[in-house]
């Protein structure tokens, strides 16, 4: 996730406004930042690592002159947050810039063609070769209008992109073009601005249009022109007015920061699902020559590792160990050695106990591999191939976008293993490829029938004293996490265990009306469960059941329950199971007057020990 801006001015310098502009996309990501303006036929950029203060106060990105320009600040996805990468990216000659927001899936193929072209490219990034493209559609047809070769370049993107260009062709114009990333015009009598988010210019306007997908946008000072890519058919729409105050703005219109983060959720794993096969095979490859694999980490990312353990035995017949990062030395410091290998997971890259694992595993000279949502950090510095999980920056403190895009990465892997190693057939295979592709829908589809629902369930047990998480297999961890939500932002003292624990002791504290959380896909473990359901009810506990759609069986039994769409494999699971929980767990916490965003006494990323 990134933040891209844009605006023609009728008078006025762009630069300020354009810095003020990203500074109020800052929540898109913060690891670099870049400006470009026209004047007198001649391109002027700035950009540089670091946030955007840090930026400013060593470059001034006010003094670019000219009325015309776009900006960007950025979350690394592809190459490391280094000035090189940062956006605006420019072709060979410097004529033409452009800022994106999203990822574009085939740039290794366009990159080499354009590279036979003779186009040099200077950053890692995804983005340099939309400049080249436009460049090269130019050069090919110099009667063409920037519009055209625009056109003309984004027909050929696979991927998601919001992109905003400007070129001394038409320096009067900026084109945007949209797919998949969001992308809003706004308009007041001086100006027309492009942007990833409405506050971006909800200070000086009100007026905006949302830009849908497959459409490009010709801004000037006119106002702006909206076409379709496929078949360049007009589009007409009027601005709808803003009522947002701006602090709601910055929350898209949610309340708090990790409602707005549980909805982004089928749009984070969607991103998940355009890694670059490159990395999940080289990670995938050294998992498969591990003598033992750890997988590492702290609080949600640490239940992924759980989750992950059960994905990579089922699919792939791997072992491996999850570790919670405090832990790890203690307990495997002394046998770990060259031949092992830890998997680091951690959304930060940064959270003090698991970098102190991985230094521990270094020092025996084991291998180190991590998964971070933060390209740049201590993790992807330490790690001998990491992958970026691509989820943007996740500002509520409890866990939600980044757990599920970590399951979703961490099961890809497990899916490359099963097939390097032959363990799953090309039926198999195919099966659970399919069902992966439709996990983002599946996930909406939760979202959007059930919240009402779960807004109900938690309003009934608001008050309740205590809960307990359970299910079995790959849902124990799912149960865990679901736990972990509710006790962490409504401060209700829960338990979570494989349900198979219950009647080893916790049982004993249930008495009437005590709640009870069921996670129960239907797989191999679900017979059993209803035993333990049973086990419950018969004590007088109050079963809530986030079941199967149709799952007549548990219906019977349970008080309340959530439905998730049918038919998804039991390895992929805790995705679509936890969503119902992370919503009961902000509920709740919103019915008992907490605000689920700061939670008391803990941070986003814990760098002590
Ligand atoms: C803190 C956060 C949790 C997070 C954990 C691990 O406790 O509050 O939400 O799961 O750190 O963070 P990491 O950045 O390593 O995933």
């Amino acid at each position: 996730m990134c933040g891209i801006f844009g605006c023609v001015l009728k008078n006025g310098n762009a630069a300020p406004i354009i810095h003020a502009a990203l500074k109020r996309l800052e929540y898109r990501g913060y690891d670099s930042v870049g400006e470009a303006t026209f004047y007198d036929g001649r391109l002027y950029i700035k950009k540089d690592q670091g946030k955007i203060d840090e930026v400013h106060k060593i470059h001034n990105l006010d003094d670019l002159p000219g009325n015309l320009g776009i900006g960007h600040t950025r979350w690394a996805t592809h190459g490391a947050p280094l000035e090189v990468n940062a956006h605006p990216h420019v072709d060979c000659s410097s004529n033409i810039a452009v800022v994106h927001n999203g990822i574009i899936e085939n740039f290794v193929e366009l990159k080499l063609e354009l590279e036979n072209l003779g186009h040099v490219f200077k950053s890692k990034t995804d983005t340099e070769v939309i400049v080249h493209l436009i460049e090269e559609n130019l050069k090919a047809d110099p009667s063409s209008s920037l519009a055209d070769a625009v056109l003309k370049t984004v027909r050929r993107l696979d991927g998601s992109y919001a992109i905003a260009v400007i070129s001394t062709k038409q320096p009067d114009k900026i084109l945007c073009a949209r797919n998949e990333s969001p992308l809003v015009i706004g308009i007041n009598e001086n100006a027309v601005y492009c942007a990833s988010d409405i506050p971006a210019f909800l200070p000086l306007t009100n007026r905006a249009v949302i830009v849908e997908d497959g459409e490009l946008v010709v801004l000037s000072r006119e106002g702006f022109k909206i076409s379709k890519i496929a078949d360049s058919a007009v589009v007409v729409r009027e601005p709808e007015l803003i009522d947002w105050a701006p602090e709601m703005a910055v929350k898209e219109g949610y309340p708090y920061f990790m409602l707005k983060e549980i909805h982004e959720q089928p749009a984070c794993l969607r991103n998940t699902l355009r890694l670059q096969d490159h990395y999940l095979d080289l990670m995938a490859t050294f998992l498969d020559r591990a003598r033992e694999v750890f997988l590492v980490a702290c609080g949600s990312s640490y239940h992924a590792c759980l989750a992950a353990s059960y994905i990579f035995s089922k699919l792939a017949f791997l072992a491996t160990y999850p570790v919670i990062g405090s832990e790890f030395v203690e307990q495997h410091g002394k046998s770990v050695n060259i031949e092992s290998t830890i998997l680091a997971v951690s959304q930060s890259g940064e959270t003090a106990d698991t970098l102190a694992s991985v230094s521990g595993a270094r020092e025996r000279a084991a291998t180190v591999l991590g998964l971070t949502n933060a390209i740049g950090s201590t993790l992807t510095r330490v790690s001998r191939v990491y992958i970026g999980q691509q989820s943007g920056p996740e500002i509520g403190v409890a866990a939600t976008k980044t757990f599920t895009s970590q399951l979703s990465v961490l099961a890809q892997l497990a899916l490359r293993l099963a097939k390097k190693r032959g363990k799953i057939s090309q039926d198999e295979m195919d099966f659970i490829a399919e069902k992966f592709d439709k996990l983002p829908d599946t996930v909406e589809t939760i979202i959007q029938t059930q919240e009402e629902k779960i807004k109900r369930i938690a309003k009934k047990y608001k008050d309740a004293k205590t809960f307990f998480f359970l299910g079995r297999g790959v849902s124990a961890a799912t149960a865990y996490e679901g736990r972990l939500k509710l006790m962490e932002i409504a401060y209700v003292p829960s338990m979570a265990f494989p349900a198979g624990e219950s009647k080893h002791g916790p049982i004993s504290l249930v008495e009437h009306g005590f709640p009870v959380v069921f996670i129960c896909p239907k797989d191999g473990t679900h017979r059993t469960l209803i035993g333990n359901i049973m086990e419950m009810k018969a004590r007088g506990a109050s079963i809530i059941a986030v079941i199967e759609e149709g799952d007549e069986e548990i219906k019977k039994l349970a008080e309340d329950y959530v439905e998730v769409p049918k038919g998804v494999p039991e390895v992929l699971s805790p995705i679509p199971f936890i969503v119902p929980l992370q919503l009961l767990a902000y509920y709740i916490a919103i019915e008992r007057g907490h605000n689920p965003d700061t939670p008391r006494n803990l941070a986003k990323s814990v760098t002590v020990k």
